[in-house]
């Protein structure tokens, strides 16, 4: 039985593609998927209002080779990309980025045939505000392409949304007016474009099939094992960081990869794919009316090779493949379940919404007049997916358009690796802060990772699909050289490691330069994580450790408070003896504050002005000297 796609675009198009003699290529970089959601907007936009070819290309799949001829030969190249951690493309996007910047600094005029216009999406809440976008607008008009629309900056901590249709609005006339597209005749009003179609995706069931829960790849066919196929590992131990005082959790996790060929290095970040609560997906599946049971195949109309679909369900795929699965696998690996749903998701809602009021209400919110009401009730109380449809009880999703259209993809969750593989070579240990706390509805929130590691059988085989990435977050590699290393809460991971690095260094006899750890927790009697450990290594004369108490009464004590009364000595470890500075965890917050005491000791003790303490910092960045590991 095959559902059908709730209204398959009808095409229009007199032309066909072939036939059209401009072409259009948006290329998009995405972390989370939402520059794949507007990329796939803007092409559907411009599918409706230009007769001309428009492609739409993921930046993982530009060919470096051809990466020159494919942005220049298209009549306009339209570029949508993220910005993620500290100022990061997508992972996805580095080979490319690392190409476009090696060209700007080789050639001038690399890209003089290309027409662009980027829009960014990120946060203001994050120091390196859309570095992405930003970068690539720069990259390309050094190159020499034509800018034909202003960069356009979307903000994730507002209105991503209306931010990018006030973009695309540009797009448009910009498109026209620099003559690569002819309106035709009267401008389009995208608001009286006929109504939109919501995409979907064909589910077969599959009576009687066996489901495969991890099916092999051949490894020795592919680079091994990576985000596109990662290893099933096993969680062989686990235990609890925090001491009973706490009303958190805080969990010492070890991943073992043995066999999988795969290593690591200190500093590097273990990619971990989660699944969904059980419960949770016993109640999404009820509300959708399906059977959690039933064995399923997901395809995507759009997409010949039938590998497509479940790539866009659960892109990275850590399955590989499109079924056959159960409704309750898709729900719990490839379904983001609790992040509240973009205005899309409402629209594509709406349209399978019986009762009128509710149907109403659904469209207002995703409209232009809904901006405060799409704020206040679904992002602010952090309304989960399953929160919307019982607030919308006529709403009846068909699957292929849930999967497609309303749910986004459950996405690779990354944590610094908290050892040294001198110490644990095949079994990476995380330090994983449990994520839970009350939404603005009551509901309890709980991370889907964290929750699910701290849920797993412990020792039992092939349930992890994990893989390593490799970072830039590296010791010096002279150890003499001194290290000043700050890491509150969770952002104490990489410094584990480099502790046992350093203790392992020590003892094949290793010249060991002076090592300061700035460390900070609620209390000593709570959180102190790891604290034996460190105090170990202190003894044995590999750092010196100094925490920051936020909550032992008094004020509050944070690591830029311990940072600045030690000013004068963390000013010779850095500049006196050329020390490397490293910050790890919260981004949003922490780093900033952190790196501002920095450039206040440097004020402070060698009277650096401000613009020189900043460019002090920069020389530093540049040389690898200072270095981040925030999110
Ligand atoms: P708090 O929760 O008591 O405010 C690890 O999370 C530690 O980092 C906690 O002690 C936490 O303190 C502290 N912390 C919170 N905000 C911080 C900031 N802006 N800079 C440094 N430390 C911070």
């Amino acid at each position: 039985k095959e559902d059908t796609p709730a209204g398959a675009a009808a095409s229009k198009a007199p032309k066909t593609e072939s036939e059209f003699s401009k072409s259009i290529r948006i290329f998009y970089g995405t972390q989370t998927g939402t520059a794949e959601i507007f990329a796939k907007e803007l092409g559907d936009l411009l599918k409706k209002t230009f007769e001309a070819k428009i492609t739409i290309t993921d930046f993982e799949d530009v060919e470096l080779d051809s990466a020159q001829d494919d942005l220049q030969t298209p009549d306009a190249s339209l570029v949508l990309c993220s910005t993620y951690g500290d100022g990061e493309p997508p992972d996805t996007c580095l080979p490319f980025f690392e190409w476009l910047q090696k060209k700007t600094e080789e050639e001038e005029e690399g890209l003089s045939e290309m027409k662009f216009g980027v829009f960014a999406l990120g946060n203001t809440q994050y120091e390196h505000f859309n570095n992405s976008g930003k970068n690539l607008d720069k990259f390309f008009a050094k190159l020499g392409a034509e800018r034909i629309i202003d960069l356009g900056l979307g903000d994730d901590n507002e209105d991503i949304e209306e931010d990018f249709n006030k973009w695309k609005a540009t797009v448009i006339p910009a498109l026209a007016s620099s003559g690569i597209v002819k309106l035709p005749g009267v401008g389009v009003d995208e608001a009286s474009a006929p109504d939109t179609v919501v995409k979907a995706y064909v589910v077969e069931t599959l009576e009687g099939a066996q489901g495969i829960a991890f099916p092999e790849v051949n490894v020795s066919k592919t680079k091994g094992y990576d985000a596109h196929n990662p290893f099933k590992a096993t969680l062989s131990a686990r235990r609890e960081l925090h001491t009973s005082m706490s009303e958190r959790s805080c969990l010492h996790v070890e991943v073992d990869l043995d066999g999988s060929q795969l290593s690591y290095e200190t500093g590097d970040h273990l990619g971990i794919f989660p699944e969904n609560d059980a419960d949770l997906v016993k109640k999404m599946a009820a509300r959708l009316e399906v059977d959690g049971e039933m064995m399923i195949s997901v395809h995507d109309p759009a997409k010949s090779s039938k590998g497509g679909a479940l790539k866009a369900v659960g892109e990275p795929n850590p399955l590989g493949h499109v079924g056959p699965l159960s409704v309750a696998t898709a729900l719990a690996r490839y379904c983001d379940l609790l992040t509240p749903l973009r205005k899309p998701a409402l629209t594509a809602l709406a349209a399978f919404t019986s009762d009128a009021a509710q149907k109403e209400e659904l469209e207002r919110m995703a409209g232009p007049d809904g901006k405060t009401a799409y704020a206040d009730w679904m992002m602010k109380p952090y309304r989960s997916v399953l929160e919307v449809l019982e607030a919308f009880p006529t709403c009846k999703p068909p699957l292929g358009a849930f999967f497609c259209s309303v749910v986004p993809r459950l996405q690779v969750r990354y944590y610094s690796i908290s050892s040294s593989p001198r110490v644990a070579p095949s079994s990476p240990h995380c330090t994983v802060a449990v994520v839970a706390g009350a939404t603005g509805t009551g509901r309890m929130h709980r991370g889907v990772a964290s929750t699910w590691l701290g849920g797993l059988e412990v020792g039992k085989n092939l349930q992890v699909p994990a893989f390593v990435r490799k970072s830039s977050f590296r010791l010096p590699v002279d150890p003499t050289v001194p290290i000043v290393m700050v890491g509150p809460g969770t952002g104490l991971a990489p410094f584990r490691g480099f502790i046992q690095e350093r203790m392992a260094l020590k003892a094949e006899g290793a010249e060991l330069g002076p090592a300061l750890l700035f460390f900070g927790c609620r209390s000593k009697t709570v959180d102190f994580i790891y604290e034996r450990e460190l105090h170990e290594a202190e003894a044995a004369g590999v750092m010196r450790l100094d925490v920051a108490f936020s909550r032992e009464g008094g004020a509050k004590v944070y690591v830029q408070h311990r940072i600045a009364q030690r000013g004068e000595e963390v000013y010779k470890l850095l500049k006196t003896s050329s020390g490397h500075f490293y910050i790890c965890g919260d981004a949003k917050n922490m780093a900033k504050d952190v790196h501002k005491a920095l450039l206040d000791l440097l004020s402070a003790e060698g009277g650096l002005s401000g613009v020189d303490a900043e460019k002090y910092v920069q020389e530093m960045t540049a040389s690898g000297r200072y270095s981040r590991d925030v999110w």
